[in-house]
């Protein structure tokens, strides 16, 4: 369908909305804009942008409206401020603001009692990093929906990931991932205290991290799928590595007098597991002590 491939509404004109905006008007789309800063939409004009009044006229300008505001709460408050009969009805709404899985299932719902095509999406980088090959962005809900618009929705970057028609693993996955690079930065800010403590250049320390990073990378990789599979018999590194690992970065801290919270933690999980007796298992078995909340 010629007009879905050449249209466009994006709502919410912060970092990431501007950016995506550009990227369609380089693309020769037909792009609306709407948000409640106007001004925000100037420089975008500029270069072609329709500047709509309010989010009414935003949507109706096109079959596709990219959402894609601070949070859940800004863009519900956007959408049911809507008057007219029904703006929504046959539209497709692609929701990029980040939200919880929860978030993202009510408002599917809400989106198709208006009778409107809601997707669900997770962009795992910042806007400069967008329209990348290797640019990540997650998606879910309705397969039709998403085929329908899958070629539009590549121009925001190379490595889109549909997840299914649970509207929530979009936003759940993206969950997932920060859990991820916290985890992460969290040891890494320990290991920046490690690398001052011994006078050793930070910077140097932060190359030293991006060289590791990609086999990292594959051995969770490998975990993951231990942790899917269920079979934790030893297939790459034994859990008792990573306790006698944790132990003395704990001591390291200690002896070294700096911040010991993060190694207390990591060696209290892990001691854990071992006192389960999984010692001699994959790494990943840890899991098996985690999955009951405490
Ligand atoms: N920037 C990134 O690196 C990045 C990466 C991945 C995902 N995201 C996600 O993308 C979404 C947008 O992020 P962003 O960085 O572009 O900017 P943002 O600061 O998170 O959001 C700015 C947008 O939200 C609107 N907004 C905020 N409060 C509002 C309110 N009370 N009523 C109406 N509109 C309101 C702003 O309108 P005004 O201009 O009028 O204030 C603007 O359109 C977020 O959910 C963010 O988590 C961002």
């Amino acid at each position: 369908m010629e007009t879905l491939k050449n249209q466009i509404s994006i709502i919410g004109l912060g970092p990431m909305g501007i950016k995506i905006a550009q990227l369609y008007l380089q693309k020769g789309f037909q792009v609306n804009v709407f948000n409640r800063t106007a001004a925000k939409a100037d420089q975008l004009v500029r270069e072609g942008a329709r500047l709509a009044k309010n989010i009414s006229e935003a949507i109706e300008a096109s079959p596709v409206s990219i959402v894609i505001v601070h949070n859940y709460a800004v863009a519900n408050d956007l959408f049911s401020s809507i008057e007219t009969g029904n703006a929504l009805a046959d539209k497709l709404i692609v929701q990029l603001t980040t939200g919880t899985s929860q978030e993202a299932r009510l408002s599917e719902t809400w989106f198709n009692s208006k009778t409107a095509g809601y997707l669900d999406g997770a962009i795992q980088v910042a806007p400069e990093q967008m329209a990348q090959p290797d640019t990540t962005i997650l998606f879910s809900g309705n397969s039709g929906k998403y085929l329908e618009i899958e070629d539009t929705l590549k121009i925001l970057g190379g490595n889109l990931k549909y997840l299914g028609e649970n509207i929530g693993a979009a936003a759940a996955m993206d969950t997932a991932t920060l859990s991820y690079i916290y985890g992460a930065a969290a040891g890494f800010l320990h290991g920046a205290l490690i690398a001052e403590s011994e006078n050793f250049d930070v910077r140097e320390y932060g190359n030293i991290i991006a060289e590791i990073a990609p086999g990292m990378g594959e051995f969770l990789k490998h975990e993951g799928a231990v942790i899917s599979s269920g079979d934790f018999k030893l297939s790459q590194s034994p859990l008792a590595i990573s306790v006698e690992a944790t132990e003395r970065i704990l001591a390291t801290a200690k002896l070294s007098g700096i911040n010991s919270e993060f190694p207390q933690f990591a060696a209290n999980w892990l001691k854990r597991a071992k006192d389960a007796g999984y010692e001699q298992e994959e790494f990943a078995a840890v899991i098996k002590t985690l999955r009951t909340p405490r």
